[in-house]
């Protein structure tokens, strides 16, 4: 036996030091928590990206009365960005979110499970790492690929070998 062990760098940037298309995302993803519906949870997120000719998509989480069937912000904007521009490399994705009273979360927020692994998905379909952005007071963690946040992960590369 022999311990294995994973080293993960990301940037813990202040809103200031991004260059402005960055700061075009992170506007979009806290406006986006606007249109959240979260009757249940009241955890508003709200997710942008940028796609590679240029044209940033948005989208928030959706919720339900049957709980399972809601969706995260990063889902729902994913499927809507390839479903309006379908074959087209996702460049950078920016999260963040908030209460019902507007107060942005503190530290960063991160992707769940799910998310993680279609963010990942896309990264693989188009062989382009996608840039993440998590939003909180205290800064923004930026990551240069969902690999980081998904070490040991399944693809279809999986079911070859
Ligand atoms: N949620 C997201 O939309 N994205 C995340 O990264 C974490 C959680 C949503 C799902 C649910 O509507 C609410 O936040 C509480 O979990």
């Amino acid at each position: 036996m022999k311990p294995i062990s994973l080293e993960i760098t990301c940037q813990l940037a202040e809103y200031s030091e991004l260059k402005s298309e960055d700061r075009e995302l992170v506007d979009k993803a806290m406006q986006m928590t606007e249109a959240s519906y979260a009757p249940y949870s009241n955890f508003h997120v709200g997710a942008a990206l940028r796609l590679a000719n240029g044209v940033v998509v948005g989208g928030c989480n959706q919720e339900n009365a049957v709980y399972p069937l809601g969706l995260c912000a990063e889902r729902v904007t994913i499927f809507s960005s390839q479903a309006q521009y379908p074959n087209t490399a996702i460049m950078t994705l920016a999260i963040a979110a908030r209460n019902t009273e507007g107060e942005f979360v503190t530290e960063p927020v991160s992707p769940c499970g799910s998310c993680r692994q279609v963010i990942l998905e896309h990264e693989m379909k188009y062989n382009q790492p996608i840039r993440i952005l998590l939003v909180g007071q205290k800064g923004i963690l930026i990551f240069d690929s969902i690999k980081d946040l998904l070490p040991f992960s399944f693809t279809s590369d999986s079911l070859d070998s």
